[in-house]
């Protein structure tokens, strides 16, 4: 796998709507709409990560059962890695052939996903992933470092952002239909830990890339906001954005 740098990189494809933001600003379900109106495919990152977690959490290797070891876990982290097979197909993912999305959003995933994804190796694997799938056609692709890192030439980039509060009561609503009852203050907890942990890391942290599009969706319908973003595609770039600041 190549580590070449973002902007340098030959392959760094164009034809993306690179989505950023935190957790709960509505991200999945608008860029999978969107990616539906635009016939383009959609890239679920977050995804790829929470599924590298649960492979390491079935190889018995995730960071917090490796903190004591002396690399903390990466010579075996590196392993496993190295033996996943990760494939996106229709909405689902598979892990050498294996379809684990209902694994995705359990307790041990949620609370060691962060771990996983501040680690560089894992970080490059997923970026040559990532820029793999977009260089077969265009793709709508969301996450947190897919306008900043993983494309920088994307033609378009979009920040979505949105109240603390409206954050934790839509991931209060993603864990009401999981059957999972979690209060919001819990909820509330885990998202301001959650994004602590994925702004300060040092390897592509959540940043807002400077040409991106910014949308704070709080009190928007996700129609809202995928006509918005639809309006964007259609008549403007980010090339344009930089221009016109
Ligand atoms: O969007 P999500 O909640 O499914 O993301 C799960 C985790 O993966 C989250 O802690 C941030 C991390 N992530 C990342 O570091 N980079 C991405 N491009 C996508 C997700």
């Amino acid at each position: 796998m190549s580590s070449a740098a973002a902007d340098t990189h030959p392959l760094a494809p164009t034809q993306v709507v690179a989505i950023d933001g935190p957790s709960g600003a509505g991200k999945s379900t608008v860029a999978r709409l969107l990616a539906r109106e635009l016939g383009f495919a959609f890239l679920d990152t977050g995804a790829m990560y929470r599924a590298v977690t649960w492979h390491f959490l079935q190889a018995g290797c995730a960071p917090a059962e490796c903190a004591d070891e002396p690399d903390r876990g990466a010579e075996r982290m590196r392993r496993a890695l190295s033996g996943a097979r990760l494939e996106l197909d229709a909405g689902r993912v598979l892990l050498n052939g294996r379809d684990v999305t209902h694994h995705l959003r359990v307790r041990e995933v949620e609370s060691q996903v962060s771990a996983v994804s501040a680690l560089p190796f894992v970080r490059t694997a997923m970026r040559d992933l990532q820029r793999g799938v977009a260089v077969k056609g265009p793709v709508v692709a969301e996450g947190r470092d897919m306008g900043s890192v993983v494309f920088p030439r994307a033609r378009w980039k979009v920040y979505l952002d949105a109240a603390p509060s409206e954050r934790a009561r839509r991931r209060s609503r993603d864990f009401e239909r999981q059957g999972r009852q979690v209060s919001a203050e819990d909820v509330l907890d885990e998202i301001n830990v959650r994004d602590r942990l994925d702004s300060t890391r040092s390897d592509a942290p959540l940043r807002q890339a400077p040409d991106a599009l910014y949308v704070d969706t709080t009190g928007l319908t996700t129609e809202a906001v995928v006509a918005k973003l639809l309006e964007f595609v259609r008549t403007s770039s980010s090339e344009r954005l930089r221009e016109a600041r």
